[in-house]
């Protein structure tokens, strides 16, 4: 049975995340979006603390709202991101004020909270906390997105620093996986999202993966192979894209002429690191370098095969370590604001040969997103079921930008081709050899 102290513990550690990150985030921003396909800050801050009043509060106890009439504001269906730039918003200390007042109304209802886990299904082993928790950790990650569109002088946070990469992990050759039968999804009970439910068996066929993802340096070889000219790499829906859009280069890289690139991070210019892990690609981007690359991008059925800890192991992992935190064996947690060279985590190893499946950066993978056979919604209709249809892309593994909460060998994250501007990058898989 869950513990309402670990309960509380969770989603305080959480919190504690939300106002460190937008502790230095200038006053003028906090209310304006830098890009109509972001929010503006104090939007993701008070619609964070709407959810966790409709699940924590009102759905568990005879309590009303605290803003009946912002309601719609924050719901994230009836009030679309490319609005919510241009309406009546609370401000910054209005958002905050709601967020700690949402919370003590949330921790006394906990106190009382049947919590066994034979109770109802919403509040059994404390999973609508942990759902709770896992959202305002996802909206962080959204947060950053934000910060990371802003001109500079708006957003300079202190990042810590990373292990270095030893560099063995570059000339490592990818790894062969014999394929066998996945239990693929996440057992009932463990925290996971609806789209990750019910765990059923998949045969995977014998598969090549790299035991890296995609580095800086492998893209800019892509690049001045005339990667981004070449239409023979390229889709024709990425091509058309690609066309229509102008793209050269990664979201935020600029070049200079000749070998001379930098790249704008949270405002400020920095030079590009080959070995550090490739950032900010649309799914367009990474299958077109996969096709250079004389590759493919992985389906979701390898990937997950790929991560688990022991080949021998049916499902329901956390990492590919096992279930324990990462405790540095991932760049997860949001305070490195950066991916890590390849190599930099011996310790976070696959038993496939696989490094940094956690962290670093979502790792587009070829499946559209769908519902697994047997899927129900759970415990509402819209967090996964409207997306699946044709169009959206799953991305696998978290990024530095996600939280433990949210990151698992199962966890589905989902997004159309021609977005980059979230933490995503690409590992390279082949047929068997
Ligand atoms: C799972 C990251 C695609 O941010 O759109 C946030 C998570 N769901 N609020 C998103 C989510 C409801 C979702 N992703
Ligand atoms: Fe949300």
């Amino acid at each position: 049975m869950a513990s309402p102290t670990a309960i509380a513990d969770a989603l305080g550690t959480v919190r504690d995340r939300t106002l460190a990150l937008i502790a230095p985030l200038d006053d003028a921003w906090v209310t304006r979006t830098p890009a109509p396909i972001m929010s503006p800050p104090a939007w993701d801050l008070a619609h964070i603390a709407a959810y966790e009043e409709l699940w924590l509060v009102t759905r568990l106890s005879d309590a009303a709202p605290l803003h009946p009439d912002l309601q719609a504001t924050y719901d994230a269906f009836e009030t679309p991101r490319a609005v919510r730039g241009d309406m009546r918003i609370l401000d910054a200390d209005q958002s905050l004020r709601f967020m700690a007042d949402v919370r003590r109304r949330a921790m006394e209802v906990l106190a009382h909270a049947d919590l066994s886990d034979d109770g109802p299904e919403l509040t059994a082993g404390g999973f609508v906390w942990h759902m709770v928790a896992q959202h305002e950790a996802q909206h962080d990650e959204t947060l950053l997105q934000t910060l990371q569109l802003m001109p500079a002088g708006a957003y300079a946070p202190t990042a810590l620093p990373l292990p270095d990469g030893d560099g063995t992990g570059l000339a490592a050759d990818p790894v062969d996986v014999a394929g066998g039968t996945l239990v693929m999804g996440a057992a009932p009970g463990a925290g996971a999202l609806d789209c990750e439910q019910p765990p059923h068996e998949r045969r995977v066929a014998p598969f090549r993966i790299d035991r890296n993802p995609v580095t800086i340096g492998r893209h800019l070889a892509f690049i001045d192979d005339g990667g981004y000219d070449d239409p023979r790499h390229w889709s024709t829906e990425g091509w058309e894209w690609r066309q229509r859009e102008a793209i050269t280069a990664p979201l935020h890289w600029h070049h200079h002429g000749g070998d001379t690139w930098t790249r704008t991070w949270f405002g400020r210019a920095e030079e590009l690191d080959p070995r550090e892990i490739l950032c900010h690609v649309s799914f367009h981007e990474a299958e077109a370098h996969a096709r250079w690359a004389g590759a493919r991008l992985p389906t979701e059925d390898e990937w997950e095969f790929a991560a688990r800890p022991d080949p021998a192991s049916a499902c329901g992992a956390r990492a590919p370590w096992g279930d324990d935190p990462a405790d540095g064996r991932a760049n997860l947690g949001q305070s490195s604001f950066r991916p890590a060279r390849v190599g930099a985590y011996p310790a976070g190893v696959a038993a496939s040969g696989c490094a940094h499946m956690l962290g670093d950066v979502w790792e587009w993978t070829s499946t559209e997103f769908h519902g697994y056979p047997g899927f129900r919604a759970f415990p509402y209709r819209e967090y996964a079921e409207p997306f699946f249809r044709e169009g959206y892309r799953v991305l696998r593994g978290g990024s530095w930008a996600t939280q433990e909460v949210a990151a698992r060998t199962t966890f589905r994250n989902w997004d159309l081709p021609q977005r980059r501007q979230i933490f995503a990058g690409l590992r390279l898989a082949w047929d068997a050899a």
